[in-house]
């Protein structure tokens, strides 16, 4: 899978990379989540220590995904508790990736007791809306600090998935944003992914269709030239 040599031009850079999805209760028992597997973002922390970087890995939930070696794990459930190590460890941070599926709402009211099965219509879910860990990390941007956002898009008949992912990396404001498509069994519970790294210069860069660690090592390309443009 990871054929090259590995380059070690990460050499001491501190990146922290969030992974998974977030899972924000509604009672006891129950939770709003999404597909999120964590392995594009395990993977990211893999390749990043393989290449010198010390790594804090920010887990939300994944499936069962061995630790890579050599890195920090830091584990959080909601998208409050992701918010919060990631403000921790940011500050000292060269590089951050948020590659975690965040969860945009949760229930306005986390219930104490589980919800029964009573006659009648349901009582609707009311949410409130999440920080946007992304959007506050470009606000407190420290220095030459290099941030990076994933989009996962599925397209629909107003946008493509590509013209979607250029309006958010503006939105958004990060160095670099992955852009992947998903549905039809692509990105999310599968080993391989493809899309579009998108740069705030402009420059736009298509990722085939290849393992998450493919995907990983051409990510870190880019991220550790924009690294030695900083340092430079
Ligand atoms: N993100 C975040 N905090 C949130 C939601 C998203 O930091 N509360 C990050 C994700 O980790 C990802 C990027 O923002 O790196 C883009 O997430 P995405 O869900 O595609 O963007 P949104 O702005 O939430 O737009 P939408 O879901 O409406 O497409
Ligand atoms: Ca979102």
């Amino acid at each position: 899978d990871e054929p090259r040599a590995l380059p070690r031009d990460l050499e001491g850079v501190h990146v922290v990379v969030s992974a998974g999805g977030t899972r924000e209760p509604l009672d006891p028992v129950r939770y709003l989540g999404n597909r999120s597997s964590g392995r594009q973002g395990y993977a990211l922390a893999r390749v990043a220590a393989a290449r010198g970087a010390r790594v804090t890995l920010i887990s939300a939930h994944t499936m069962s995904l061995p630790v890579p070696a050599g890195v920090t794990v830091v584990n959080v459930s909601t998208a409050a508790e992701l918010r919060a190590a990631v403000h921790e460890a940011a500050p000292s941070a060269e590089v951050v990736v948020m590659a975690a599926a965040v969860a945009d709402f949760r229930p306005a009211a986390l219930l104490e007791h589980k919800i029964k099965k009573t006659e009648g219509a349901p009582d609707p879910v009311v949410l409130d809306r999440n920080a946007d860990v992304l959007a506050e990390l470009v606000e407190n941007r420290r220095g030459d600090q290099v941030i990076v956002g994933f989009a996962a898009e599925t397209g629909d008949r107003g946008s493509d998935v590509l013209q979607y992912g250029r309006t958010k990396l503006r939105r958004k404001g990060s160095d670099l944003l992955v852009v992947n498509a998903v549905g039809d069994g692509r990105a999310f519970e599968v080993e391989e992914n493809s899309g579009w790294l998108l740069a705030a210069d402009g420059a736009e860069t298509a990722i085939p269709f290849g393992s998450k660690s493919q995907l990983a090592a051409a990510l870190w390309d880019s991220v550790s030239e924009l690294v030695g443009r900083a340092h430079a």
